[in-house]
């Protein structure tokens, strides 16, 4: 939660996207329903983990915020500005405000294209003409990331680079535009164990000494503490669960939640012959989620007559948590629910 509206950078209320399925490429399915009913905050400088299991929405939810796809419904408020879609100029603005890393560094840059032309790419569609302007930037960008000597680099093509100096160069492109939030979608998931926690600690410093936002999307909850001050947990296009990290790990609210804590092996000798309990059950259909709460075919809390009518709103709890289950809907009951 912000504690002032300048500390606020980006509100979400009610965002959806919908993608139309076709069948032979005209008659209409249905809509997948990827981002459905997502409401956060993020403050200036926040660092945010956004975890659920695949196909949950979360790159769905990403893009959108990039403005890589166009919401069906809802609203994204930027520094206090509605995110006008329709609007060029100013999505465009909006746009060099988020660095992207996604997670595939090599997928991530055009095979073709020198490292330098990778690096000036973005300046150029954001309309900085003067090269030695360009080249100051990536200069500076590049020695911030170690990257040194710069000229080596330049010249050289992606397939040249090591899968952990094309992360650091997708990195050095999503913060050519000195943005205030990076949208980091699972960085180093595709990379060698040897360079993950080197990636992931370059990321922490550079959005400590920078103050950036970060949103960290990733299925490892392992990494999750060490990396973010908040988690958001999705579930079936929704944000089922917001919470500092420290309180969420100590005491899971939202069953999901719990049911994703547990099914998490810690690499502790003493943890290999837990038995890991997930949720029984297939994640919901985004073309047909199911009525109610879209966790209530495999919640073992589930109301009946509640849970599998009406959606959940967000529920309030302590130290400014937030959970969308019945079981928290009022404090008292909340009181006597054992988390
Ligand atoms: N452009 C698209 N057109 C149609 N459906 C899409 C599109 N992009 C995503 N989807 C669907 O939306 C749902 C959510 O996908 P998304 O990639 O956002 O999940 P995810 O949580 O990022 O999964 P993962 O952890 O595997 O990366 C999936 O059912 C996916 O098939
Ligand atoms: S709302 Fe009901 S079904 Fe959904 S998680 Fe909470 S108890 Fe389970
Ligand atoms: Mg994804």
């Amino acid at each position: 939660m912000p504690t002032t509206e300048n500390d606020l950078l980006l509100m979400a209320k009610d965002l959806r996207t919908w993608f139309e399925i076709k069948k032979w490429g005209f008659l209409h399915v249905g809509h997948v329903r990827a981002v459905d009913g997502v409401n956060f905050t993020l403050d200036r400088g926040e660092s945010v983990s956004l975890v659920g299991e695949s196909g949950c929405g979360k790159s769905s939810l990403a893009k959108t915020i990039m403005g890589i796809h166009q919401p069906t419904e809802g609203e994204l408020i930027f520094e206090g500005n509605t995110v006008d879609s329709t609007d060029e100029q100013s999505m465009r603005q909006y746009k060099s405000e988020i660095g992207f890393v996604q997670q595939d560094p090599y997928g991530a840059l055009p095979p073709f294209m020198s490292i330098q032309r990778i690096l000036e790419e973005p300046m150029i569609v954001n309309g900085i003409k003067d090269k030695e302007k360009r080249l100051k930037r990536i200069h500076q960008v590049m020695e911030e990331l170690k990257m040194t000597p710069v000229e080596d680099f330049l010249k050289k093509y992606p397939h040249m680079l090591s899968g952990g100096q094309q992360q650091r160069i997708v990195i050095a492109r999503s913060l050519v535009l000195n943005p205030k939030l990076i949208m980091a979608d699972e960085p180093v998931s595709m990379l060698d164990a040897s360079v993950r926690v080197e990636i992931l600690e370059l990321i922490k410093k550079i959005q400590a000494e920078r103050e950036l936002a970060v949103i960290y999307i990733t299925h490892d909850l392992s990494t999750v503490r060490y990396f973010s001050e908040r988690i958001w947990v999705m579930y079936g296009g929704k944000i089922v669960e917001q919470s500092p990290v420290r309180d969420l790990l100590k005491e899971p609210a939202h069953p999901y939640t719990r049911a994703l804590l547990e099914a998490i092996s810690e690499p502790d000798a003493d943890n290999i012959h837990n038995y890991k309990k997930v949720p029984p059950g297939e994640p919901p259909s985004l073309l047909n989620p199911p009525r109610g709460c879209r966790f209530h075919p495999r919640c073992e809390h589930m109301i009946e007559g509640l849970c599998d009518q009406e959606i959940p709103p967000d529920f309030q709890l302590a130290n400014n948590r937030l959970t969308a289950c019945w079981l928290f809907r009022d404090e008292e009951e909340a009181g006597d629910v054992a988390i």
